[in-house]
């Protein structure tokens, strides 16, 4: 039997009535709920209570995206997204699967699904989805006009708004959230934001960062040890999964974390259980996992250093950071928002900036992000005289063009500019991916690694003071 109903609102659907989503679950009341949640965010919604109903009304008209459940009397959800990638392959469709149902998310996801949904469907978990399914293929959607609450994230852009309801619409959910973006767009920021808006926010934000640390570590640190489980160990100690309690663990760098990691991860994840190192006793831990990652975890899958499930597990709501290049409309506010903050730490009067320094700032490219900003920003106020920031205060890179900069007039090459421009340039087209810009340079990534820390454009991990970090 097929339902349809569509928000018989003021303005909020005018324009939108073509937005319609197609809902397909057999349990009548949870469609009720699913097409109220939907229809309150200013979607339509067509309702059919099987695959078979859901084909014969596309045959009609096309929604904008298909939300099914795995588990339906006749064709499955596998089934009919089969079918609908078949014939309309630029729709997207979003699986509902039980919670132990990992296995059938991710081949649903093979088989072309946007993503998934584990039920029971929490739902600022279920807006957030539809929303960025429909955002990432340019769908305008219904706009959420309450004015939302900041957690220090500055930035007026699109992009930063989407964010900000984002954190607002999951933060409730207990639901693992997986942030990606490149190095300095403010995941942790992000993650900060996410705990402190949830219900978990009394308890404590844990963060560990898995990269670089050998297996023995990480294990010890996540889950704990007991007295004598290896040398050094002379007395017991709880992990951070454990001292997180009922808050928040952030897992930083997840994609760097040891194989052997990822496998005793996973297994926690399922059972939500554990046992420390060198213990006996299963632990259980009630604390919501943020991973955040700034290496392209699916190509890591792929390349099988990143173990498939564990993926699935962790990116249950994903959250991508777009590079600062892609949000210019930032640049400014957060100028000024480092400028004020800098000279209120400094002690010093504030410091202006000119309108073409500032320009320059919005069409450089950003490669290090915000935090390449901020710490540029910080310089420039410690090494200001005159109370505002000039043009010709800025780093050469952000002042001239290519051209004037590596040729410049009337003078000799500058091998050094040449090269650092030409790794700068690699690196922004590879999006700050080393291996793709090593490719780019014809140099092995490690080449790549020894000329960006000859170059200054690199810090170790370990220092952890300043500097720009790509
Ligand atoms: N939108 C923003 N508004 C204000 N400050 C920001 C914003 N985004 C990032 N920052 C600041 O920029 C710096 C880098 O952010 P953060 O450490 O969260 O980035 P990251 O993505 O975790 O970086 P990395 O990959 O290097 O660990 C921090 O000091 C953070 O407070
Ligand atoms: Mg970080």
């Amino acid at each position: 039997m097929i339902h349809t109903s569509s928000f018989q609102g003021i303005e909020k659907t005018i324009g939108m009535r073509s937005q319609k989503i197609l809902l397909v679950e057999d349990e009548k009341n949870l469609r009720s709920v699913l097409a109220a949640i939907l229809e309150a965010e200013g979607f339509s919604t067509t309702q059919t209570e099987s695959a078979e109903d859901a084909l014969a009304v596309m045959a009609g008209e096309l929604p904008v995206l298909v939300l099914t459940d795995q588990r339906l009397p006749g064709m499955s959800g596998t089934e009919l997204l089969a079918r609908i990638k078949e014939r309309w392959p630029r729709i997207p469709v979003l699986i509902a699967t039980a919670y132990g149902e990992i296995e059938q998310a991710v081949q649903a996801i093979k088989a072309g699904a946007e993503h998934y949904l584990t039920k029971p469907v929490d739902e600022g978990e279920l807006v957030a989805i539809i929303r960025q399914a429909l955002s990432c293929r340019g769908h305008t959607i219904p706009p959420r006009s309450q004015d939302l609450p900041r957690h220090g994230i500055i930035g007026e852009s699109l992009g930063t708004l989407e964010i900000l309801e984002m954190i607002n619409l999951v933060a409730p959910a207990p639901s693992n959230v997986l942030i990606t973006g490149e190095s300095g767009t403010g995941k942790e920021l992000v993650a900060r934001g996410l705990h402190v808006a949830s219900p978990r926010a009394h308890a404590p934000f844990l963060a560990f960062n898995c990269g670089a640390i050998p297996l023995d570590l990480v294990e010890s640190e996540i889950f704990g040890h007991e007295k004598g489980a290896f040398t050094g160990a002379v007395r017991s100690q709880a992990g951070k999964l454990e001292m997180a309690g009922s808050g928040t663990l952030f897992l930083d760098e997840v994609g760097d974390m040891p194989l052997a990691m990822q496998v005793k991860l996973l297994r926690t994840l399922q059972e939500r259980e554990y046992t420390r190192l060198g213990g006996n006793q299963p632990l259980r831990f009630a604390a919501r996992i943020i991973a955040a990652t700034h290496v392209d975890l699916a190509k890591a899958v792929e390349a099988g250093s990143f173990r498939e499930d564990l993926y699935y597990r962790l990116n249950v709501i994903p959250l991508h950071i777009p590079p600062l290049r892609e949000r210019r409309e930032d640049i400014a506010p957060l100028v000024r928002h480092f400028l004020r903050r800098v000279c209120t730490e400094l002690g010093r009067p504030e410091v202006d900036i000119a309108t073409a320094a500032l320009a320059a700032m919005e069409a450089y490219s950003w490669p290090g992000n915000i935090r390449q900003l901020e710490n540029i920003v910080e310089r420039l106020v410690v090494l200001n005289r005159g109370g505002t920031i000039l043009a010709a205060d800025l780093p050469n890179e952000m002042r001239t063009t290519e051209t004037e900069r590596i040729l410049p007039f009337g003078g000799a090459y500058d091998l050094h500019a040449v090269e650092r421009e030409a790794v700068l340039s690699a690196l922004n087209k590879a999006q700050s991916n080393k291996s793709q810009a090593a490719l780019l340079l014809g140099i092995s990534r490690k080449q790549l690694h020894t000329r960006m820390k000859n170059l200054g454009l690199v810090v170790d991990r370990e220092d952890v003071s300043g500097g720009e970090k790509l």
